[in-house]
């Protein structure tokens, strides 16, 4: 089953939307197998952000996303990658249609509420960046599945 790395940002977190955001993987019918609340490294920063390095705004990338905590998840399910990147919207929120995360919730391409990985390599490379395998579950649902 695909799974997925997603990150509610600092702003998100402290902007009271996690709930909000679990809740709609959630509804979509996405399954929630890891997940922590954790303060982020700059060397952990740099390393997830790595492909923007010479980007003009790679410090300030680095800066927001070591500011205060973030809620890193990983969510599994059918094409959860592509799925989870259209439920967050545009990156640049001028361009998030409404009824997506950043197209309801953020106003800032730089503050823009989540992360989702955008291919299956950058999810398999970021999953174990953020995630030691034993964090990770992997568990059958005993009720009946409904999607
Ligand atoms: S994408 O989705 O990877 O194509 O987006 P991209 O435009 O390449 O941006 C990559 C990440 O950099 C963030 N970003 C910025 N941060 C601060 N300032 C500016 N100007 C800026 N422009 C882009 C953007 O939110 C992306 O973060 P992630 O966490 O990958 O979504």
């Amino acid at each position: 089953m695909e799974k997925t790395f997603l990150m509610v940002k600092p702003d998100g977190v402290q902007r009271n939307l996690i709930g909000e955001i679990v809740s709609r993987f959630e509804k979509k019918g996405y399954q929630l197998v890891g997940a922590k609340l954790m303060n982020v490294s700059r060397e952990l920063a740099e390393k997830h952000y790595a492909e923007h390095k010479e980007r003009p705004f790679f410090g300030e990338l680095v800066d927001f996303i070591t500011s205060g905590p973030v809620f890193a998840m990983v969510w599994q399910g059918n094409n959860v990658i592509s799925t989870a990147r259209a439920m967050m919207g545009k990156t640049n929120p001028v361009d998030a249609a409404a009824g997506t995360i950043r197209g309801d919730f953020a106003t800032s391409v730089g503050m823009n509420i989540i992360h989702g990985s955008d291919s299956p390599e950058s999810a398999e490379r970021e999953i174990g960046l953020w995630f030691s395998a034993d964090e990770v579950l992997s568990f059958e649902k005993t009720i009946q599945r409904w999607i």
